[in-house]
């Protein structure tokens, strides 16, 4: 069984997702940034883990760390992202370019790189591809436009990355991580509705990579 990916491996949804891969069996390469989040993983869990650390928005680093993985990965949980919020009128064009960096070209560089490999694997190798997104993205977000838009962005990308390569055994879905509290739309749930805690959000992103979902492009959770 190939190692499942998990980049942004160092945040909190990332925690759980990989206790939660870990205890099902799987080998995992986890992608972090800082030194000090590998040091972190490799203590917490000391068998079965592979950590990479390198910054996702460079494209060498990328390259590199890619080109030294013994086999491609068997599936990719996308975690790396960035919350920032602001109004239109306070924020500047520059904080839309760091969030289309951090949000979208995150899952793009590396994915220059993973794709050619995997589509000339013979067999075709019936990979799952998963990223987060947010309600905002979907719905748009009056306190955090160019977060929103960055999501917006990510879930087309995905979309589109899913309805290119699918047949040929490279699957891409977005799970929708809904913040009724935030979004304040009419997706969000009435308050008394129960949310999924985060170990049920780490189990469907499990699931999903792991093709027990089915073919699913999009999922909207309320967390
Ligand atoms: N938590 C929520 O309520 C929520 C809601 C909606 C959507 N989401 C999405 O869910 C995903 C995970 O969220 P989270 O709450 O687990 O966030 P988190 O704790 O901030 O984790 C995000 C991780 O991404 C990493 N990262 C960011 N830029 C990177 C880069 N250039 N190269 C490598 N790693 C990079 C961060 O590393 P550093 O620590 O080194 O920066 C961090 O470990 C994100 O896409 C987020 O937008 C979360």
């Amino acid at each position: 069984m190939n190692p499942i990916l998990v980049t942004g491996a160092g945040g909190q949804i990332a925690a759980r997702t990989l206790e939660h891969l870990l205890e099902r069996g799987h080998r995992v390469v986890a992608w972090v940034r800082k030194e000090e989040d590998r040091a972190r993983l490799l203590h917490k869990f000391s068998e079965n883990l592979d950590v990479v650390v390198a910054d996702l928005t460079r494209e060498d680093e990328v390259r590199d760390v890619i080109q030294r993985f013994s086999v491609p990965p068997g599936g990719w949980i996308h975690l790396a992202g960035m919350y920032r919020g602001g109004a239109f009128h306070d924020t500047s064009p520059e904080h839309l370019r760091t969030l289309m960096q951090v949000n979208v070209e995150t899952l793009v560089i590396p994915l220059k790189v993973l794709l050619p490999r995997w589509l000339a694997m013979e067999p075709s190798p019936g990979v799952q591809v998963v990223a987060l997104g947010a309600g905002s993205g979907l719905e748009g977000a009056a306190g955090s436009p160019f977060y929103a838009a960055s999501k917006a962005a990510l879930r087309v990308l995905i979309r589109s990355l899913d309805q290119a390569y699918a047949q040929k055994g490279v699957c891409f879905g977005i799970l929708h991580l809904m913040h009724p509290a935030d979004t304040r739309t009419n997706t969000s749930l009435p308050s008394d509705i129960p949310r999924i805690p985060l170990t049920t959000l780490a189990h469907t992103l499990v699931l999903w990579v792991e093709g027990k979902l089915g073919h699913l492009q999009e999922l909207n959770l309320y967390a």
